[in-house]
Formats: structure tokens, sequence, C-alpha cells
């Protein structure tokens, strides 16, 4: 996820793409399990090969990386071009890795129609907007072919309650080779007729060799349950929620998801 930095002057920790992996505690393996589900879920769900795919939020495209490797032509969108640059310099030698650098919320794309689109990360509740979420499902319709896959990770959001004064949620250090980092999480107030579920306050002391950054990002989250995305999906008109799956697995009843579940998507 990633919003807005607290000051015109603060810097973002998505602008450190080789960072903010670790700081948003992925655990090495994730990526490739997730690439391993999302594969299961085409073949359970789409009954025809995946051979084009659009990764929306793509970052550095962690996900589209491995399934350019594999053959898959991939097409990953994002906003930032630190993000989109470091994706390109890993994806140097894979012309099947291509980015543009587009907003999710609207957007077109010179591209022929797409398979499937993936949004991982647990990125989407920043969506918090209904007009945003309406034109974020049309683009992302427009891209893809009829029948095409919309795969959507979204954090369970379990716990939710009403903040009212910002207060610290956690404090931890990371380490990423000899780079320390003091990571400060806060929840932030919202009014009670906000869209949101809550807003997160990332705060990042980024200790380098030569020098100490802060940044710091304010990202407001939106509580996307599935019933809510079964709803967005049917007001867009051109999707239909066909499956919701729990911790990347399909034998998890969703009362029982841990961490993470996936919205399963098909365009009309
Ligand atoms: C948590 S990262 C996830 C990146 C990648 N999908 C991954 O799994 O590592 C979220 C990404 O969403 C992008 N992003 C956030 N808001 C956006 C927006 N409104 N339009 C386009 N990209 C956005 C950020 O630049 C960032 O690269």
């Amino acid at each position: 996820m990633t919003g807005q930095t607290g000051t015109p002057m603060e810097r973002s920790i998505y602008e450190f793409p080789e960072l903010f992996r670790r700081v948003h505690m992925e655990r090495p393996g994730d990526i490739q399990r997730e690439v391993k589900f999302l594969v299961q879920v085409w073949s359970r769900y789409l009954k025809r090969p995946v051979r084009r795919l659009l990764d929306i939020g793509a970052g550095d495209s962690p996900h589209g990386q491995i399934f350019a490797r594999q053959g898959l032509a991939v097409v990953g969108i994002d906003r930032s071009p630190t993000m989109i640059a470091a994706g390109r310099a890993q994806a140097a030698k894979n012309p099947r890795l291509k980015f543009y650098r587009r907003r999710i919320e609207r957007f077109t794309l010179p591209e022929p129609p797409f398979d499937a689109a993936i949004f991982m990360s647990e990125t989407f509740p920043i969506i918090t907007r209904n007009a945003d979420l309406l034109t974020h499902l049309a683009a992302v319709a427009r891209a893809l072919r009829s029948g095409g896959l919309y795969c959507i990770d979204i954090d369970r959001h379990a716990g939710v309650e009403l903040i009212t004064q910002r207060r610290q949620w956690r404090e931890r250090k990371v380490r990423v080779g000899a780079i320390r980092i003091d990571v400060r999480e806060f929840y932030r107030p919202i009014a009670w007729d906000e869209g949101l579920h809550s807003i997160y306050e990332l705060e990042c002391r980024i200790h380098f060799a030569d020098r100490v950054v802060t940044t710091r990002d304010i990202i407001p989250v939106r509580y996307t349950t599935p019933t809510l995305m079964d709803l967005a999906a049917r007001a867009s008109g051109c999707f239909e929620m066909i499956a919701c799956c729990a911790d990347n697995r399909f034998d998890r009843p969703l009362a029982r998801c841990r961490g993470r579940w996936l919205a399963v998507l098909r365009r009309k």
C-alpha cells in the first residue's frame, strides 16, 4: 500500500524499492507462493491459458518478473517513477515485461486485451472513493478480454476500531544488509462517516552509512470485506465476484482466514 507523505518535504518509503518490502514484513518465498496460487486460481476458474497479464499497482512487479520469466507477456502499471525504474532495471533482459506510468483510479493502455489482471500486496483498499472504485473497475474491465479474471489481494482487516486520536500501533527494527531501519506505525483519527476503516501512518528512519533519512507515508485504508467487494463488482456492471480464497488456499473457510484473502472477479 501507499498513500501521501506527511508534508511536501518528507520522503516516501516507496522511493526506496529495495527497502519497502522488508519494512512491510514480506517473508522470503511469499511472492513465489502467491504466484503459485494465482496459477491454480486461473486453472480452476479460467479454463484457458493466461498469456497476457496486467499487474496493477505493480511497483517493480515482483509477481510480473516471475511470470515474464515463465513466458507470459506482462504489463505493470504504477504511478511511481522510482518503482517503475526499479522494475525496468530488473527486467532489463526480459522484453516480456513492460511498464507504464499510470494511476490506478482511471487509465487506458495502448495494449491488446489481457487474459487476467492482478492487484497484489493489499493495495486495493487505498481506493477509498466510490467514484474511483467504479472508474478503476471500468478501466480494468476495458483492458481485459470477456471472461478474463481479476484477482485482488486484500488484508483481512480484523478488529476494526474507530480511532479518534493519533496513537502508535507498533514499533520495530528492520535490517536490510548493513542498513538499519527504525519503523514506527501509527493509527490516525477518522470521522465516523468516513468511507475509510483507518488511516495508517508509516514512519521509517533509515540509517544509511553516511546519512539518516526519515520517510513518512499516510495511507488511507477502506474497509473491504467480501460482501463489499461483491457489491462493488455488481455496481460496476462489468464484473461478478466468483470466489474468495483465504490465505492462498481453496480449502480454508473465510471465517478462518488468518491474514489475507483473494477476491476473484470475472469480466462479464
Ligand atoms: C505495496 S506496493 C505493491 C507493489 C507490488 N504490487 C508488490 O506486490 O510488491 C503498492 C504500489 O502501488 C502504487 N500506487 C499507490 N497508489 C497508486 C495510484 N493511485 N496509482 C498508481 N499506483 C499507485 C505505489 O507506487 C506502489 O508501487
